[in-house]
């Protein structure tokens, strides 16, 4: 990693992205370090899970038809992985700057892809409009797998729309009306009849969370 030649595109929450040219690529390479207000083992223990599970799902999901960076190369003792650069900008970043047009089709493909997920048990975990990157050609691609998960029961499906309901209002309220109602559009074209629970849920969630 010391000899990589690299470039901090982002220092997130939870890791260090840099822009790394790697066997005559420009490649991404996440970086997990050390949280020192954990307790060291705690800290090491999730450091190693997250990395792991992350390599494991960006390659799983792919095989749903989600598009995800390609994983190159990953070391886990270090907590890194080395994936495909995504060239483009945050869905986050593009509120506010594209039109209301473009967001809302957006939107739409962003619940489609949480649809697919869905529909095959897989939850994204922080499905955030910082999690969804979309390229110089407008293809949408999801990152961010730390937090997924395989056999997904409809509590955490709900929880993975809660969550995202939560975005629209807290980040983008202005625009939250139609980014929720062009999501929702995408997610029930691609579920049918599954997404009904899923839904009801995500509104148990909230209103579970009004009472604490
Ligand atoms: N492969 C990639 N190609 C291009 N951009 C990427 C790639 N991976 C991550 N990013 C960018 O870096 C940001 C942070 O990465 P990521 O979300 O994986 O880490 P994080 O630690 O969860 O960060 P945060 O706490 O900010 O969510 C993403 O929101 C995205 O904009
Ligand atoms: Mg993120």
């Amino acid at each position: 990693m010391q000899t990589l030649k690299k470039q901090l595109l982002t220092l997130g929450a939870e890791s260090a992205i840099y822009i790394v040219e790697y066997w005559g690529k420009t490649l991404a390479l996440k970086w997990r370090p050390i949280k020192p207000y954990l307790h060291n083992e705690i800290d090491k223990l999730l450091r190693t899970s997250r990395t792991s599970r992350e390599c494991k799902m960006l390659t799983f999901v792919r095989t749903l038809g989600v598009p995800t960076p390609a994983v190159h190369f990953v070391d886990i003792s270090h907590h890194l992985i080395i994936m495909d650069f995504i060239e483009g900008q945050q869905l986050k970043q593009l509120v506010g700057v594209s039109s209301k047009k473009r967001i809302a089709s957006l939107c739409h493909e962003f619940g489609k892809l949480l649809g697919i997920m869905h529909l095959s048990d897989v939850v994204h975990g922080d499905p955030t409009t910082s999690n969804v990157v979309v390229d110089t050609q407008s293809k949408m691609w999801l990152v961010d797998f730390g937090l997924a998960e395989k056999n997904a029961t409809i509590e955490m499906k709900g929880v993975d729309i809660h969550l995202l309901r939560h975005t629209y209002e807290t980040t983008h309220w202005d625009l939250q009306e139609t980014m929720l109602e062009s999501t929702m559009d995408g997610y029930i074209e691609v579920s049918g009849d599954a997404a009904e629970p899923v839904l009801a849920r995500a509104d148990e969630i909230r209103e579970r969370g009004r009472y604490h």
